[in-house]
């Protein structure tokens, strides 16, 4: 049996030096980890390298961290730029491109230079860590441990076992990451995990309600900013993170959903990828963020924000109450999924609780009675509980 050794004295390895990369390697080395820093791109390492001392000094000039802790960290990291020098890892975290056979590739490489006692884990956000665990030969060792961006502020991480993981490493990865000073939550190997598969609807239900003219980009976004609470609207968020990685997520999970409508995307966000209208980052989005052009404003309806508002949020709590139906997770790792992840003023199944579980339901039927698509209906268990209410 293996003996998985992963405290805050052991040697991390990571591959990518990507933004998740040298993020999660800042992580571990603050809190004295030793770390070393793949990656197959040279000039990424390079870039990576000088990112990490900068941003490390604008942190001191800050008052965040002393000069004394800066140079700890840094001493902790070390860019290397061959593989075989992580034979003394035990945890390597792998942050490269989002490619399944990409992946299994690496993952098999590193098998052959590792001990046996390493556990292998990876970032995707979107790939079955089972699928990625099959291309090697102790599956039991392959773990999901996937952080959010920026992975050095963003508090949660997605603990992801696949079907032949030891049973013992989640805990074990849950011990690590709260000495990191992070909120783990443990989730099945299942489309999405957590907060990637709830939070579809807060992009694809404002783009249904806008395709269909019920109101316009700037009144969704004020109706969840200022009804809700959101710290930000569907569209300036999705413009945020780019409809090009926003819309391949809500593709995949889809599709790894056996095309289930309650994920199929949106035609609008497709047009947006393939005319380059990227979001902020290209300069237009579902906003024109031009010098000048002047932002469109909102229809501040107290009604209509409301209708807004209430359709969005059932379809949220519906998807978590699937989540929760489905055991992807702890009602309680839900909740704090969808708070420490993405932000969400509350967690979906308390504030579930809050608006009354009869009038989400109602919500949700009305909507199913009405279109008579499949997208709106609702979650057998929260079916169940609104009775026991
Ligand atoms: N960016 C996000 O918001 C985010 C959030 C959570 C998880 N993730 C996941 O983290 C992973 C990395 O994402 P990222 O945004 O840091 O990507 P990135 O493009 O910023 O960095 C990826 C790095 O991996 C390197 N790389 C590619 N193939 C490699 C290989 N075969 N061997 C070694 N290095 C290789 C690249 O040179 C690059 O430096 C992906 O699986 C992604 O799905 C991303």
């Amino acid at each position: 049996m293996n003996t998985f050794n992963i405290t805050l004295s052991s040697k991390i390895g990571i591959i990518g030096s990507g933004a998740m990369g040298s993020g999660i390697a800042q992580v571990a080395a603050t809190e004295g980890n030793e770390v070393l820093v793949y990656d197959n791109n040279e000039g990424a390492l390079i870039k990576a390298e000088a990112n990490l001392k900068s941003g490390l000094l604008k942190l001191v000039d800050k008052q965040k961290i002393t000069q004394d802790k800066c140079d700890a960290i840094i001493k902790n990291i070390k860019f290397v730029s061959a593989l075989e020098t992580f034979s003394e890892c035990n945890l390597i975290i792998e942050a490269i491109v989002e490619n399944l056979d990409v992946k299994k590739k690496v993952f098999t490489n590193l098998e052959a230079i590792v001990c046996e006692n390493c556990v292998l884990a990876s970032n995707t956000s979107s790939l079955s860590i089972t699928s990625i665990a099959s291309a090697c030969k102790f599956p039991e060792r392959v773990i999901g441990i996937h952080f959010f961006n920026p992975a050095t502020l963003m508090p949660l991480v997605e603990i992801i076992p696949g079907i032949a993981t030891d049973e013992r490493l989640a805990e074990l990865c849950k011990t690590l990451i709260l000495e990191w000073k992070k909120v783990p939550v443990i989730c099945k190997d299942t489309p999405g995990f957590i907060v990637n598969r709830i939070a579809r609807p807060y992009y694809g239900e404002a783009m249904r309600i806008v395709e269909e003219g019920i109101a316009d980009i700037a009144t969704v976004d004020w109706a969840m900013k200022t009804i809700g609470g959101f710290k930000m609207g569907p569209f300036e968020l999705t413009d945020l993170i780019g409809h090009d990685v926003n819309y391949v997520v809500t593709e995949t999970v889809w599709k790894e959903f056996y095309y289930d409508q309650r994920f199929k995307p949106s035609l609008l966000q497709k047009r947006l990828v393939e005319a380059g209208f990227l979001g902020k980052k290209t300069g237009r989005g579902f906003y024109n963020y031009k010098e000048g052009v002047v932002q469109p404003s909102s229809d501040e309806n107290t009604e209509k924000g409301k209708l807004i508002f209430d359709r969005i949020i059932a379809m949220l709590i519906n998807e978590a109450y699937d989540a929760l139906n489905l055991k992807v997770a702890s009602e309680e790792d839900i909740d704090l999924a969808m708070t420490k992840g993405v932000n969400y003023p509350k967690g979906l199944i308390a504030w579930s609780k809050e608006i009354g579980l009869e009038n989400v339901f109602s919500t949700l039927q009305n909507l199913y009675d009405n279109y008579k698509e499949d997208r709106y209906r609702p979650n057998i268990l929260l079916k169940k509980k609104r009775l026991s209410f």
